[in-house]
Order: C-alpha cells, then structure tokens, then sequence
C-alpha cells in the first residue's frame, strides 16, 4: 500500500444539499422491494442458474412475497430467453407479481427483450445506460450530449414497441436507471433521467420507476442518501416517479446506503437474498427487511423459515451464507461467552414470563421468528461460563444440573473445553458430565443393596467391590442412604462425610424412565463435592450418587 494515499486516490466530493431533511427522518412503513436476484445476482455467478434453478428460485421469491422480480436480461441468452417463454407460458406468475427485465439501450436487444415479454399479464422493461465521467471518458468515449442521446433514443425505441405488449393486454411499467449514478454528477443524472421522462412521458397516474444505482459504492452512504434527496427535491415531475434505489456493497456499506436513501425520500429498494452480486454483491434485502421488523415495521417480505430459503439459495447458486451474515448465518444467535450466555438465558427467562417488547440482551430479534431455535442460542467453548454448560445439559438432555453444582462442572467442563481447543457440542458435553460423575467405580463399585426400616430405623445390608475386591457392609440410619453412608463409613473405609444436599429427576418418561440422583457431600473438614448417579430405580440412582461423590473425594 502507497504510503501517501492521496498521490492515487481522491476523497469524494460533496453534494451542495441546502436545508438537508433526511437525518431528522425516520421509517415508518416498508419500501417497494424488488429482487434482483435472478438478473443482477446470476449474473455474478461463477456457473449461473439453468431454468430449472431460476424457477426454483423464483417460486422461492414468491413465496417470500416479493411482488416486483427481475427476472434476467433476456437478450443476453438463450436461457434467459427461455426463462421467461416459460414463465408465461406455464403460466407461473401469480396475478399480483411483475416480472422485470433489464437491457441496455439498444435496438435488438430491446426488440428481443420485448418479443420475451409477449403473454405476460405485468412487466417491467428496464432500460439502462452508464452516465459517470470514467464511463463516459474510458468506455464509451462519448460526451454527455452523447449519452443523453443513447437514452432518448433507446427510450424511444421501448416507446415504440409497447403497445405490442399492451394489445394483448400487458401492464407495462418503464423502468430507467442512469447506470453508475452514484458516481456521476447530480445535475447530470438529473438532466438525462429527465430527458427520458420527456419521451416516456410519465404521469401519477401512470409513474415510472427511476432507479438511481450505486452501481460500485464510491462514497459514504451518507453522501448517497444526499444524492437521493438532492435528487427526489430537484427532479421535475416527482410525482410521476417511483424513485428506487439499488446499492451495492462495496465499501461495506450497502444496507445504510440503502437505509438512508430510504429516509432521503426513495420509494423502492432492488436487492438480492444474502447480498449475492457482482464483486462485493448487491444490497442484502433480507437485512434492511429485518432491520425494520426488528423495530416493528412489517416488512411485507416473509422470512418464516429462514433455514429453507438459505438451503434453497446454496442449491440453486451454489453460493454459501457466511455464518456471521446478520439475521441469517449460523453463528448469529451464538453466544460464545459466558457473561453473554448467562444474560440471554435470564432474558429468555424474563421474556417468556411477560411476553410483552422483547428486550433480550445480545438477541435483536425473537430467534423463532425466522423458524430457528432457542437451542441455537448457546454453545460451549473455553471461554463459556457454567451457565451455558446447565443451559445445554438442559436444553438437550432435561439435565437440570443443581445450582451449586453447576458452579462445581463448569469450571471442570471448560477445563476440558479448553485443552480440546475448539468448541464442544452437547453430546460431547453430555459424555463429559457422565464420565466425571456417573461412570465412577474407583475405589468403589456397588454390587448389591439392600435396606429396610423398622421404626423408622433402616439397615443396609449390601456388597460393593473396593479396588477390585468384593466386600460386605452393614450400616443403619434414618432412611437408606444414612444407613448406607454408615456402611461405607464404618465397614468399606470410606472418609467421614455426611449427605448435604440431595435432589433427584427423572430423566425421560414411559417405562424405560431412567431417575438421575443428584448428591452433595460434605468432609469431615468442611469441604464439599457432588456426585450423581443414573437408575431406573430412584432409591438406587441415589445409592449411585454417594459412591459417586465419595469416589471423587477419595480419588
Ligand atoms: O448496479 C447497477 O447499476 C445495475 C444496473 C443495471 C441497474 O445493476
Ligand atoms: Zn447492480
């Protein structure tokens, strides 16, 4: 990299906006949405979709609600082409959705865009042509007389076919967008897009749609969003227009250019699912959908099942989702550290018992809103606390580990956790909690028990193994595992401990209902460790869990 930047690059300039409006805006209701997905988003892929894919995920569209679908540049190909052919003619296309198609401002192209189009109920036809100084300069070598010509005159060429189309009762909507906008002069883009109005004469009765691309994102967004209000204050005939914006992403900044451009006075937003497109990609329009449903703005746009539409989308374009893509990647509702993981379980906990504004720290929105689940919400690496280590233990398993013990296996969890180096799933969990707790034998194995009570005394007269050798032991107390304790005090050499706390559950239901026992035991000098023990037998399952305790004490 240069040390001085500024002997290649150039800061932007910025757009003389007297009386700017848009900082003090804000959104209240859902744009126009239309999906570029199957023109701008193809057309970035490295094999693009055949037919089969495209309707795949043109049906997939649908379903989302999108009412406005770019559907390819249907001069470019055959399969374009035909795309369209049997859109129409298998008659695909619901009543309430437009198809749209691109193509640049040449005579064969728009001859063949509009031969595509013939039986179609609703349609767009988008013209563009690239109106910045370094396309004017370098690609077409034209001056801006030039440009404005190749507008007019392929304006009028669209003009001049429609009523083709409308004869056999096609809506058309036109549709022109002054390709790289955001790079070129305002007054400049106002002046052709103005020139164009002038033959495709618009009405607001009859708008037009002008879509005013940040076809490579070279500014801020928030010198965008003066471009849009410069625009939408200064442009005649505002009225007659559906202004429409249609951001790229390559400074990073796509969704706050687009959310700005929104508040600068813009109607419609072109996009694609997951911000698929050319170089950086396109404006990701499930992320400004979601960023008005999470501030209780519907959205109009449909994203229930959020897992089906990634799956469809890898399939069909064999791109894949980032797992920290907002709203949408795998890790989003992932809380890696312990303090986050303890706040979104209190959270939950609070949000489910008021079901009012969600307010869960660290989670924007409500996970089963776009079918995922709270399950997803927590895992376990080093640097989880014991928090998220009960959390899965419960989440998956229903092991409701006590408090107290929590505070004993989650520092030995994330022990392990962290000599593994890497994350942990809950069954890899699970197994660390049975080896640490249930699966003991040494010194001390359980053979045989048994107990009984007369007057409120019970013997225990049982046979553990110690280190390998079977022994007899007898005991009595106030219940079985007193008398069991006495036992494995007085006759197997077990150090003096009493029980401190117990607590049991079962683990499943039916009849293969497994009880899991849960012990504390405190030393002779005051220390205390947990044991547990698994059984279909409750009284067992807690005969297990001292063994299991004392076994850890005396290891
Ligand atoms: O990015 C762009 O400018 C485009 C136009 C064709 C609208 O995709
Ligand atoms: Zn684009």
């Amino acid at each position: 990299m240069l040390k001085n930047p500024s002997s290649k690059y150039q800061p932007f300039p910025l757009i003389d906006l007297q009386n700017r409006q848009w900082p003090a805006r804000h959104l209240t209701h859902a744009p126009i949405w239309c999906s570029v997905d199957l023109r701008d988003g193809n057309q970035a892929l490295a094999v693009p979709m055949n037919v089969s894919q495209k309707l795949e995920m043109f049906d997939a569209l649908v379903r989302c609600g999108f009412k406005e679908i770019e559907v390819g540049f249907p001069s470019a190909s055959n399969t374009e082409f035909s795309f369209n052919r049997r859109l129409i003619e298998e008659n695909r296309i619901p009543d309430d959705v437009t198809i749209q198609c691109l193509v640049q401002a040449r005579e064969d192209l728009i001859e063949k865009t509009v031969q595509s189009l013939v039986g179609a109920k609703k349609v767009i036809i988008h013209m563009y042509n690239s109106t910045s100084p370094a396309q004017r300069r370098y690609v077409f070598g034209m001056s801006k007389e030039q440009i404005i010509g190749v507008a007019v005159r392929g304006a009028q060429m669209i003009k001049d076919r429609i009523h083709r189309l409308e004869v056999g009762g096609t809506r058309v909507t036109l549709q022109y967008s002054p390709e790289s906008f955001s790079a070129t002069e305002v007054e400049f883009a106002k002046e052709i897009s103005e020139a164009v109005m002038d033959v495709w004469q618009p009405t607001p009765q009859r708008k037009m749609i002008l879509n005013l691309p940040d076809t490579v994102e070279v500014a801020m967004p928030n010198v965008y969003a003066d471009q849009i209000e410069w625009t939408c204050t200064n442009i005649k005939n505002r009225d007659a227009l559906i202004v429409s914006l249609h951001t790229h992403n390559d400074r990073g900044t796509g969704t706050a250019a687009t959310e700005l451009g929104l508040l600068a006075g813009a109607d419609r937003v072109e996009g694609t699912l997951f911000g698929n497109g050319e170089r950086t990609g396109n404006l990701d329009i499930v992320q400004v959908a979601m960023n008005l449903y999470m501030h209780g703005i519907s959205p109009g746009l449909d994203f229930s099942n959020m897992n089906a539409l990634i799956a469809m989308y890898e399939r069909t374009t064999g791109m894949t989702v980032p797992p920290r893509q907002p709203y949408a990647g795998e890790l989003v509702f992932t809380a890696f550290s312990g303090s986050h993981q303890d706040a979104i379980k209190k959270g939950l906990a609070g949000y489910d018992a008021h079901k009012t504004i969600w307010d869960v720290p660290y989670l924007t929105i409500d996970p089963k809103d776009i079918g995922r689940e709270y399950r997803e919400v927590i895992r376990v690496n080093s640097q989880s606390g014991k928090g998220g280590v009960a959390y899965l233990l419960e989440s998956e398993f229903g092991i409701e580990l006590p408090k107290d013990m929590q505070r004993e296996f989650g520092p030995l969890a994330n022990d392990i956790v962290d000599k593994l180096g890497r994350e942990v799933t809950a069954a890899e969990l699970k197994d660390m909690f049975w080896k640490e707790y249930i699966e003991r034998e040494q010194p001390y194995a359980l053979h045989h028990f048994h107990a009984d009570g007369v007057d409120g005394v019970f013997t225990c007269r049982s046979s553990i193994v110690v280190r390998g050798k079977e022994r007899g032991v007898t005991g009595k107390g106030n219940g079985p595992i007193a008398a069991f304790v006495h036992a494995l005090v007085n006759d197997a050499g077990a150090p003096a401990f009493e029980v401190a706390t117990y607590r049991e559950q079962s683990l499943s239901s039916g009849t293969e209902a497994s009880a899991l026992a849960f012990i504390q035991i405190k030393l002779d000098g005051g220390k205390t460790i947990w044991g547990a023990g698994v059984d279909t037998n409750i009284e067992l399952a807690s005969i297990k869990a001292v063994l299991s305790a004392v076994n850890r004490a005396t290891e």
